[in-house]
């Protein structure tokens, strides 16, 4: 099945490495435009040399934005809107986690923080994409919430409150959007990556053991799943979150 991506345009934040990065690569590889952003405009140039020469001819555009920052978000979505002519997906992926500890003992600032870039950014950046052309043209939007948002978890509490809201702005954005814009979710479980490296690289081995799968997730994990809720293939499909975590939310509770 055609998923429909080609040609159309894509907004990926927190493109620079991890999981942002494999779905803007996902998305190239099935013909759309892709516009990377993450804080650092160095980084971003580097991945989209290393995009183009992946897919020559790809429409790839670089745009360093502090996804809680108003006014380089929008400086953004406007370049987007210059190089591209619209925005057909949005996929709001940055995320971070400036805290590890039992929940009440956070501190405002981090606290945040955590509810800046994971949260409150989902609700902005899909503004601006609304107001940049979607809102008229359509479109789908993919967020990136976690396995955590639906369960609890030592050290993490917080950064998961904040997924469960990403859970939560997906329905009410999907009700409030329909039908001229899709907007789904992904949960992932542990995946490879620099955010969570703290909580996988000691004891990888232990961790894949216990995985129904047997092995934790790699950034194209995810991408795969964000190509099919970007795509036709998922025109169906709204207000949903798919979990994709090699099977440890169904791990039997006595092994
Ligand atoms: N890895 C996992 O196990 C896992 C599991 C569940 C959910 N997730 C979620 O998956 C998403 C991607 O994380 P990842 O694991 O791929 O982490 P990662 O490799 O550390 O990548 C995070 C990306 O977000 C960007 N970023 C961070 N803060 C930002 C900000 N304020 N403004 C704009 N960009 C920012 C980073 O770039 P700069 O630092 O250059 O800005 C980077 O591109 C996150 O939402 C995360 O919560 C990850």
């Amino acid at each position: 099945m055609r998923t429909g991506l080609e040609g159309k345009t894509a907004v990926v934040t927190g493109a620079s490495r991890g999981i942002g990065k494999a779905i803007a690569f996902a998305l190239a590889a099935e013909g759309a435009n892709v516009v990377l952003s993450s804080r650092k405009q160095e980084s971003l140039d580097e991945v989209a040399k290393e995009l183009r020469e992946a897919h020559p001819g790809a429409g790839v555009l670089p745009k360093a934005a502090h996804v809680g920052d108003a006014e380089s978000a929008a400086a953004c979505m406007d370049a987007a809107v210059a190089e591209f002519g619209g925005i057909d997906i949005l996929v709001n992926n940055a995320g971070t986690n400036p805290y590890y500890g039992p929940m009440a003992d956070i501190e405002p600032a981090a606290a945040a923080k955590t509810v800046e870039v994971n949260q409150f950014a989902v609700v902005q950046w899909t503004k601006l994409a609304l107001e940049a052309s979607m809102a008229e043209r359509g479109g789908a939007i993919v967020n990136i919430a976690s396995i955590g948002g639906m369960t609890t978890e030592h050290g993490i509490g917080y950064y998961n409150a904040t997924k469960a809201a990403v859970i939560h702005l997906t329905r009410q954005f999907a009700m409030e959007l329909a039908p001229k814009v899709r907007v789904n979710c992904i949960a992932p479980g542990l995946v490879k990556t620099h955010l969570a490296r703290a909580l996988w690289e000691p004891n990888e081995a232990e961790i894949s053991k216990r995985m129904p799968l047997g092995r934790l997730g790699e950034p194209e994990d995810i991408a795969s799943a964000a190509v099919f809720l970007a795509g036709d293939t998922s025109s169906w499909m709204t207000g949903q979150t798919l979990v994709v975590d090699g099977g440890s939310t169904i791990r039997a509770s006595i092994a």
